[in-house]
Parts: C-alpha cells; sequence; structure tokens
C-alpha cells in the first residue's frame, strides 16, 4: 500500500477513438496510482520511455500478475493458458514453436489467399449496397478466414469456422450469454482436435500440421491454435475498422491514399500508432524486485499497467503527435506491444490492413460514411473500442 489516492482509470466516456484527455499530464507526472475497476490497485504508466521499459524488462512480470487479483476491466480474471501469460523460459519456449509461421516471410505465403478472401468480401458488399456495413462485411469474416488458412482448415469448412469464432467473440465482448461462449468455445476446441488429428493421418499445408510435424502433441497444438485464434481475431476485426474510420473522418486522408496507394504501407503503420485499440491498457505486470521509474519506487509485489496509446501520442518521441501523418516515418509506434511478448501476429495483421486499405482504395475511390461521423456506434464496455457498425456508401 502506498497511501497515495488512486485515480479511477480508464473513464468510461472517452469520445468515439478519442485517447484519454488526462494523458498529457499524466505522462508527465510519471507514474501514478490508479484503479480499474476490477482488482488490486496498480500504478500506471504512460510516457513512452516509461511505457518501453516495462514491457521490455523481466522484473515485470505477466506470471505473477495473474497469480494475484490482476487489475482489470471485466469481472472475471483472465487464466487462459496463452503464451503471453507465461514468463521466460517457458514463454520463449511456446512462442518459438509457432514463430516462424508469422514471420514477414511466413505470412507472405499467405498474401494471395488474403488477397482472394478481401475481393470475395468486397463482390458481396457490392451486391448489397451501397450503403452496405463495413463491419459485417469485411472487418469481422476477413480475419477468421485469414486464420481458417493460415491453421490449414479446408476450404469447405471455413464458413463454419468464421461462425465459430465470430460468436466465441462476440460472447467475449459479453455481447451474448457466458453458456453460448462456453458452447462456442468447445466447438472450437473440438474442430481444432478433428483437424490435428486429420493432419496426424495425413500431414498437409498449414500451422497445424507444421506443429505436428514440429513433434508437439495433439494437446499443445490445439492449445497453441486456440491461443493465436483468440489472440488474433477481434484485435485485428477492431483495426480494419478504427482504419477505415480515421481514414473517412479525417479531411483529406482517404483521397490521399487514393492519389497516392504506394503510401499504404507507411500508412498502415501511423493508424497502428494513432488509433487505440481499446480505451484501457495493456495486460498488467507485477514487479518482482523494487525497482525505481522516474522519481517513484516501484516495490516488489506492486501491479503496473501500461497505456500503450499515452505513449503513441508522447511527444518526446513523435512531431506533433496528435496529427495523423500518414507519411510519417521513423514511427517506432507501440501500437503491438514490445519486448518479448510483442504481438506475435504484427506481421499478420500489417499484411491484413495493407490488402485491405489497398483493396477500398482501388475498388471504391469515392467511399464515403453513409452517416454522420456522430452516428457510428461504438462497442460498449472499457475493454475494446470499436465501431459496431460502420455503413458505408461509394
Ligand atoms: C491489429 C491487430 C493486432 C493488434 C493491434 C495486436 C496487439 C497486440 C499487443 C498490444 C500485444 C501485447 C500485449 C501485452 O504485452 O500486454 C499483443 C500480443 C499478442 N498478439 Fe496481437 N495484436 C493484433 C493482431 C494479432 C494477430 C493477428 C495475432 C495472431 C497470431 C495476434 C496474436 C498475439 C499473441 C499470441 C500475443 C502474445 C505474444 C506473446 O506473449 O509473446 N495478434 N498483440
Amino acid at each position: 500500500m502506498t497511501g497515495l489516492p488512486e485515480l479511477a482509470f480508464p473513464l468510461a466516456d472517452a469520445p468515439a477513438l478519442d485517447p484519454d484527455a488526462r494523458f498529457p499530464a499524466l505522462r508527465e507526472a510519471g507514474p501514478v496510482r490508479v484503479r480499474l475497476p476490477f482488482g488490486e490497485a496498480a500504478w500506471l504508466v504512460s510516457s513512452y520511455e516509461h511505457v518501453r521499459l516495462v514491457l521490455g524488462d523481466r522484473r515485470f512480470s505477466r506470471e505473477q500478475s495473474l497469480e494475484g487479483d490482476e487489475p482489470r476491466v471485466v469481472p472475471m480474471p483472465q487464466r487462459a493458458n496463452l503464451i503471453l501469460n507465461h514468463d521466460e523460459p517457458a514463454h520463449s519456449r511456446l512462442r518459438g514453436s509457432v514463430a516462424a509461421a508469422f514471420t514477414r516471410p511466413g505470412v507472405r505465403r499467405i498474401e494471395a489467399a488474403v488477397e482472394g478472401f478481401v475481393a470475395d468480401l468486397l463482390d458481396r458488399l457490392c451486391a448489397e449496397g451501397p450503403p452496405a456495413d463495413l463491419v459485417s462485411g469485411l472487418a469481422a469474416p476477413l480475419p477468421a478466414l485469414v486464420m481458417a488458412e493460415l491453421l490449414g482448415i479446408p476450404a469447405g469448412d471455413h464458413e463454419e469456422f468464421v461462425g465459430l469464432t465470430g460468436s466465441l467473440l462476440a460472447s467475449a465482448l459479453a455481447r451474448q450469454p457466458a453458456e453460448q461462449t462456453k458452447k462456442a468455445g468447445l466447438r472450437l476446441w473440438e474442430r481444432l482436435g478433428d483437424l490435428v488429428r486429420v493432419q496426424r493421418r495425413s500431414p498437409g499445408a498449414g500451422l497445424v500440421a507444421e506443429l505436428v510435424r514440429g513433434g508437439a502433441s495433439d494437446e499443445e497444438t490445439v492449445a497453441l491454435c486456440a491461443t493465436v485464434v483468440i489472440a488474433g481475431h477481434d484485435a485485428t476485426t477492431m483495426q480494419i475498422g478504427n482504419f477505415c474510420y480515421q481514414l473517412l473522418t479525417a479531411p483529406g486522408q482517404y483521397a490521399r491514399l487514393v492519389a497516392d496507394p504506394g503510401l499504404i504501407e507507411n500508412a498502415v503503420e501511423e493508424l497502428m500508432r494513432y488509433s487505440p485499440l481499446g480505451i484501457s491498457t495493456a495486460f498488467p505486470r507485477r514487479v518482482t524486485e523494487d525497482v525505481e521509474l522516474g522519481s517513484v519506487l516501484l516495490r516488489a509485489g506492486d501491479y503496473v499497467v501500461v497505456a500503450l496509446t499515452a505513449a503513441n501520442r508522447d511527444g518526446a518521441v513523435f512531431d506533433r503527435p496528435e496529427e495523423l501523418e500518414l507519411t510519417r516515418r521513423p514511427n517506432p509506434h507501440l501500437g503491438f506491444g514490445y519486448g518479448v511478448h510483442r504481438c506475435l501476429g504484427a506481421q499478420l495483421a500489417l499484411l491484413q490492413l495493407r490488402i485491405v486499405l489497398r483493396a477500398l482504395v482501388s475498388r471504391f475511390p469515392r467511399l464515403a460514411l453513409a452517416v454522420p461521423a456522430a452516428r457510428v456506434r461504438w462497442s460498449p464496455g472499457l475493454l475494446a473500442r470499436s465501431a459496431e457498425t460502420l455503413p458505408v456508401r461509394w
């Protein structure tokens, strides 16, 4: 206990994708005591320098964080056996078994398939509208299709897989009863189990086959595949929608990409810096030994949460940090985290985002929101911040 006053964090009513208005002051202040809606109080770290230090230093442990009452924005503590929840050396062992599939050359192997999925989804959007909803028509199904391809799920089973992951994730965000989440989770586990057995009998292409060939047990393979499906799907869906919202509401920015699609690769990095994935923090860490951060002494056993969005707008690192500048370079943003837990799926997510934007600007050069920006509905709750629907015309 520090005896310091605690700030309530995050603010429930931060509008649209705007970052918390308190971030400039919080960055200045150094670590401050905060209380999230559930679990113990924590230190909130907001400056770029301190966020990077916490995420890159082994004295801040994920494993020990889970042993206590983690600070969090949802009632249930998250105890799943995910890569993210392990420290070294267990973390590297787990991550090493899937890492190759997620490198830039690794994900390039499915580039043509991703382009095909995007083209098909846009064909369907065209048949439906204008107007049509970019979230249900593109942002939601695409990452599930891509994951199915990456795992090696036969094309005939893709639709079922899209339904299963959609159902699992919608309920995880509390949009449907817990019973349904459990059912969807069990079904996903079962289907991944079937896939492992098939691949063991006659190995084909995809991540499951590679894991089986690499000597992983059935159980390990299913758990790893479920991890990447769960960790990867929603974030990508949210950022596809959020990037489109940013581009269509910031004057002239979409037109800029239409005029110069060569800018897209750079623009995707800047959109990642600029668009908060959620209004909360990355997963909490627990201090394993006393550490001095700025003028504050964090004690062993204290919890620490980092605000990636605040770090990504730190004027000490980024010129004019509050501006969306699609040509910004260099851009050492922390949108995928930092250190050993930096997002495993970053290259896969970037690939999808680049392909989506390239397809949109070439097919719909006059794309625009079909409703006023103020009428876009945002996801409820504190876990995630994304447009529920994004009606567009072209
Ligand atoms: C735009 C989309 C995405 C964003 C913004 C994103 C963001 C992040 C962030 C910030 C972290 C670090 C969390 C922390 O340290 O507390 C992370 C970790 C992770 N992400 Fe992503 N992610 C995205 C897509 C994906 C995809 C497509 C996958 C699928 C493979 C994925 C799998 C993971 C995994 C497995 C981890 C944990 C890595 C580890 O502990 O070593 N993510 N992601």
